[in-house]
């Protein structure tokens, strides 16, 4: 067999991105911060289309960490504002596409008028069969493991489990991602080498690409380069390179 592969074959089914550097890129640009989120939702207008058209299965967007609340009150409350805004304006077009929406995270830290908003936008989309937007917001990675343990914990308590069947498969069950595909793409923009408490459990073997690239001049070609080189990647998963290559 050919070595080959059609780029198909490289495709990434789930792609997760940390969406960083609005605030430098607004600074750069002597504007407010603020200013600097804004035209980012332009960037993730963009790599949600090229996403779709591309066929990737799965898109997570992390837009909001649990440590972001440490933020200035006034840049938190204009992320929430945008965030209601977006999510209002844009939802019917994400349903028009036929992408499901939802949002993961410890939803119960926002407003009872954005909560209303995003269960409006996951009712509608949930039957929806193509791309599965997810917006990462209120988002810790040790938060969706600590909140795994404690619905096995109660079912454990509840007798409907027992310890000796807590397996791996079970735990990934009961994170915020049980129903994507495994992560294989974890894309950071923005410059920084780090993970920032995202998808601690998910990424165990996702493959990494980090881009200097501000969030804000992230575009459709920025996505697609990313992709790309997920397709140049050799995955071993703990084998050899020999052994991958005998496989294809
Ligand atoms: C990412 O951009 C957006 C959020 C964290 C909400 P930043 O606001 O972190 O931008 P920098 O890192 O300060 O440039
Ligand atoms: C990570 O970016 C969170 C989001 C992109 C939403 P941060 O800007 O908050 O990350 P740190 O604090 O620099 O690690
Ligand atoms: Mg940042």
């Amino acid at each position: 067999m050919s070595n080959c592969q059609s780029s198909e074959t490289n495709l990434p089914k789930h792609v997760a991105i940390i969406m960083d550097g609005n605030g430098r890129w607004a600074k750069s640009r002597g504007k407010t911060r603020v200013a600097g989120h804004k035209v980012g939702v332009e960037s993730v207008r963009a790599t949600v289309t090229r996403a779709r058209e591309l066929g990737i299965e799965a898109l997570t967007l992390f837009a909001f960490s649990s440590e972001n609340w440490q933020r200035p009150e006034q840049e938190v409350s204009v992320l929430m504002d945008l965030f209601m805004f977006v999510l209002t304006r844009e939802v019917k077009r994400l349903h028009k596409h036929g992408i499901r929406f939802q949002l993961i995270g410890d939803i119960s830290g926002f407003s009872a008028k954005l909560q209303e908003k995003i269960k409006q936008a996951e009712q509608l989309t949930s039957a929806n069969q193509g791309m599965v937007l997810s917006v990462a917001a209120n988002y810790g990675g040790r938060w969706d493991i600590t909140h795994a343990c404690q619905n096995i914990a109660q079912k454990v308590a509840n007798g409907e489990l027992s310890a000796d069947q807590i397996t791996e498969q079970l735990i990934n069950q009961e994170t915020s991602t049980a129903i994507l595909p495994e992560l294989d793409l974890l894309i950071r923009t923005g410059g920084d080498y780090r993970i920032s408490n995202f998808l601690l459990w998910q990424a165990a073997y996702a493959e990494f690409y980090f881009t200097e690239t501000l969030w804000p001049d992230f575009n459709e070609d920025a996505f697609e380069a990313a992709v790309s080189s997920f397709g140049q990647r050799e995955r071993r998963f703990g084998q050899t390179g020999e052994q991958v290559q005998q496989k294809n």
